[in-house]
């Protein structure tokens, strides 16, 4: 299928931007994005509604802040979705869809789930009583250069490193690696995956083999949070099946994602079942 970027391109050279050019996204820009956000949809086909919001308090005077985390960015995309069975999954998925789609552009995005003032933003965003709104993002023209602050924050969570593929890939069960033979075209979808932004860098996804089914596995590291108690790893196994399915696509790989029955098989502790991607 004919995507409206290169994905592998894309996808290796997306990356947290912390540190931007004053300045705004010019209004052409804007425009193109909106139109990509029209036609956003996700497997989970739970409906993700977005806004670009501008940094400058909005006529109510909200102040929308990232404890210093961001510099310069005069624009923020925010997401909510309606609490829902797999509603985060469906937000992580949709949102970095576009992250990938702005990142083609040329701008710099980065996916706050904790630096963000959560009270601010959802006052300008007007969010709902039963909506959840784990997210935001800068959007904007990257500087080129990180600040020390920013650096360290890499180094600290070892943000350009990624789990190497037999910690995170299995076949038949968790106590076997996956043979890259036995995934053959999926090599590319999983390679994708495992390029994926998480939370804290913590790469919670593990994925078993079974024949022509993959099976999408949580590994929870970060306890729930907030007053909706938000499992933001769940937003990371979104943002997974983003990258999976979208190398999947751009392949001609056909298949569906669907929730299955756990499937029986000794698995490690914290390792909870999603959901699995059916390879036709
Ligand atoms: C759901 C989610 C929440 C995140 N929250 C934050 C955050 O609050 N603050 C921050 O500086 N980075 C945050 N990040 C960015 C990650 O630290 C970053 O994606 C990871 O270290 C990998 O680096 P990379 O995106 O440059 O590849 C978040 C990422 C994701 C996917």
């Amino acid at each position: 299928m004919k995507m409206e970027f290169d994905v592998e391109k894309t996808v290796r050279e997306r990356v947290s931007v912390r540190t931007y050019r004053e300045g705004k996204v010019s209004a052409a820009e804007k425009e193109k994005i909106n139109v990509f956000i029209d036609q956003i949809v996700n497997p989970f086909q739970i409906p993700v509604s977005f806004r670009i919001l501008e940094k400058e308090a909005s006529a109510k005077g909200e102040k929308l802040g990232t404890y210093g985390v961001i510099k310069g960015a005069s624009n923020f995309i925010c997401a909510t979705v309606k609490e829902a069975p797999l509603a985060l999954e469906a937000l992580g998925y949709s949102f970095e869809k576009l992250i990938l789609y702005v990142t083609s552009l040329g701008l710099g995005t980065c996916w706050l789930g904790g630096t963000f003032d959560k009270s601010g933003f959802a006052a300008a965003m007007e969010v709902k009583e039963n909506e959840l709104f784990p997210v935001v993002s800068p959007l904007g023209i990257p500087f080129g250069k990180k600040r020390t602050m920013e650096s360290i924050t890499r180094w600290a969570i070892k943000a350009d490193k990624r789990k190497e593929w037999q910690e995170l890939f299995f076949q038949q069960d968790f106590s076997h690696p996956l043979d890259q033979a036995e995934a053959g075209e999926y090599v590319l979808p999983l390679k994708m995956l495992q390029l994926a932004p998480s939370a804290a860098n913590k790469q919670p996804w593990r994925v078993v083999k079974q024949d022509n089914i993959y099976h999408f596995y949580e590994m929870r590291t970060i306890d729930k949070e907030g007053k909706h108690r938000i499992d933001i790893q769940k937003v990371d196994m979104g943002i997974a099946a983003c990258h999976f399915h979208m190398a999947a696509l751009e392949n001609e790989l056909s298949g569906h994602f669907e929730v299955l029955n756990p499937p029986k098989m000794e698995h490690p502790g914290q390792a909870c079942y999603q959901f699995s991607w059916i390879g036709e």
